[in-house]
């Protein structure tokens, strides 16, 4: 009888949940607590998921909601909610059940923090409350500490932006079976109804306005969460989720913003802001430590080991950086992109990154992060021109963690990139303009989910010529499919032919293998 827990098990569990607990007396199953009160209606609209998976533990989330804008109040108490894990999809054999509360200033959001579980294993889950089931969510834990799996895939993706299109890559992604997802940022654009405009039109439509305060936030991550292949891919697959700008605001940098609503540049009007969207950001991500600091901070680099095949390092390259050189502007050739103090992950971060894959001892050492790291000259012929808010406006910074690795000699780094809504696979050096520099490490930019519409199969004119170290570039939308075996990797950049409506089927536009102990890119 797994729900039957002992008094001592139901507190413990509830207090690691998050919430403390008093009963008298009776000891009810967390289950049966959970159809105490009727919420007025199914509170499960937003669905379930997991994410962060450890070869002991999994983040089990969901969120109590009456409707996806959160028009309907719900309780302004918290509300018990109880979960299950299981071996199978039927929840027959279950394995550890407990009880946590929602909290009211959390968005009635729940976060599991649940350890204890077996490696490289898959788990069904559901939460009850208010007398109603959740949907099952599947999840997966993490190879075991130290084993050897023999291959191991997952999916990358980025830039979702409603308007522009539907989320159909993630169900492409769901047939893909991955045994996760990352998502490298730009999960919600902040943008007011139709502001941000695809070039072929908006399909869908914001509600309301550019997005400051806290409700603000959790309607737009609401609304965003009314895409079905979105709700679907959160139920059957672990995520792995890091922000970019637009989680927040366009191109902001650590506590500057871009300030087209804070004509005063009031820091402390941008602070609020962002604070309200971190918390906002953690209460929707099925995230460990999901908790905004009393610093406003949100701890988002991480790492996340697979065995000894590959370790996962997600990196922030938003929250600590110092402000954009040549006053943001794109297309930029300016000083201060040399400037030896500037750093795009703060130099905590910087050296934490080197660190951390210095100690790696794994096959494969993956860099999930927001901005493109290759260098990219955006002006053909004569001249140059950069993206100012990539690493190309951090040179040093760039150098300092690409040299870091080259002398650690990390094995087999491959960094995931997102941002600029087109798929990209390039080699990566220490000094780019040195044709004899030899290639420290590979990255792929995925191209978006959504951001830009449907796109085209034209491929940005001088994107190779100007860049030889960049192989491949798409403006198609679509993901980036990771396989990996002790002998390659191998990436897959996937294409839809369309986003303005649902459904298109996915198209391998090209694929790279990078083989064992040989640093570069090369045509699979
Ligand atoms: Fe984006």
């Amino acid at each position: 009888m797994p729900d039957s827990l002992s008094r001592r098990q139901l507190l413990t569990r509830a207090g690691a949940a998050g919430a403390a607990l008093s009963i008298g007396g009776l000891i009810p199953s967390p289950r049966a607590l959970a159809t105490f009160g009727n919420l007025g209606g199914y509170p499960f609209v937003s669905g379930v998921a997991s994410g962060d998976p450890g070869p002991d533990r999994v983040v089990l989330w969901t969120r109590l909601a009456l409707d996806a804008l959160g028009e309907t109040p719900l309780p302004a108490r918290r509300v018990p909610v109880a979960w299950e894990i299981a071996d199978d999809e039927r929840m027959r054999r279950v394995r550890r059940s407990g009880l946590a509360l929602s909290d009211p200033a959390r968005d009635h959001s729940i976060h599991v923090d649940l350890a204890g579980l077996l490696p490289g294993r898959e788990y069904w889950y559901r939460f009850y409350a208010g007398g109603e089931a959740s949907p099952v969510g599947r999840t997966r834990t993490a190879p075991a500490f130290g084993k050897s799996p023999q291959a191991l895939r997952f999916c990358f993706v980025s830039c979702s932006q409603f308007e522009h299109g539907y989320f159909t890559a993630y169900k492409r992604i769901v047939e893909d079976d991955p045994a996760f997802l990352i998502h490298t940022g730009d999960y919600i654009y902040e943008y007011g109804t139709d502001v941000y405009k695809a070039p072929g039109g908006n399909v869908r439509h914001h509600v309301g306005g550019e997005i400051v305060t806290l409700a603000d936030y959790r309607r737009r991550y609401g609304q965003y969460h009314t895409d079905a292949d979105l709700l679907e891919a959160r139920r059957l697959i672990p995520f792995i989720t890091t922000p970019d700008d637009h989680e927040v605001e366009n191109n902001y940098a650590a506590g500057i913003s871009e300030q087209d609503l804070e004509p005063d540049q009031d820091p402390a009007v941008f602070f609020r802001r962002r604070t309200a969207a971190y918390e906002a950001y953690a209460e929707w991500m099925p995230m460990r430590d999901a908790q905004v600091r009393p610093d406003g901070s949100l701890r988002l680099f991480r790492e996340l080991p697979m065995g000894d095949l590959c370790d996962v390092v997600v990196g922030d390259t938003r929250q600590f950086r110092t402000d954009q050189p040549c006053d943001d502007e794109f297309n930029s050739n300016c000083a201060g992109m040399t400037d030896p103090a500037a750093t795009l992950p703060g130099l905590p971060q910087e050296r934490w990154l080197v660190d951390r894959l210095a100690r790696s001892r794994s096959r494969w050492n993956i860099l999930a992060q927001q901005v493109q790291m290759a260098q990219q000259d955006f002006v053909e012929g004569p001249g140059e021109g950069y993206n100012t808010d990539s690493w190309d406006g951090y040179k040093e910074s760039r150098r300092r963690v690409l040299s870091g690795i080259q002398r650690a000699r990390v094995r087999n780094p491959v960094v995931l990139t997102g941002d600029v809504h087109q798929h990209y696979a390039a080699d990566l050096k220490v000094d780019f303009t040195d044709p004899q520099a030899p290639v420290v490490a590979s990255e792929f930019v995925g191209t978006s989910i959504s951001s830009g519409g449907d796109g085209n199969d034209a491929v940005r004119s001088g994107a190779l010529s100007e860049n030889p170290w960049i192989k491949y570039n798409a403006n198609r939308r679509g993901y980036v499919r990771i396989d990996m075996s002790r002998a390659e990797l191998r990436a897959d950049l996937q294409i839809l032919p369309y986003v303005s409506r649902p459904d298109a089927l996915a198209a391998t536009g090209a694929a790279f293998v990078i083989e064992d102990g040989r640093p570069g890119l090369q045509p699979a």
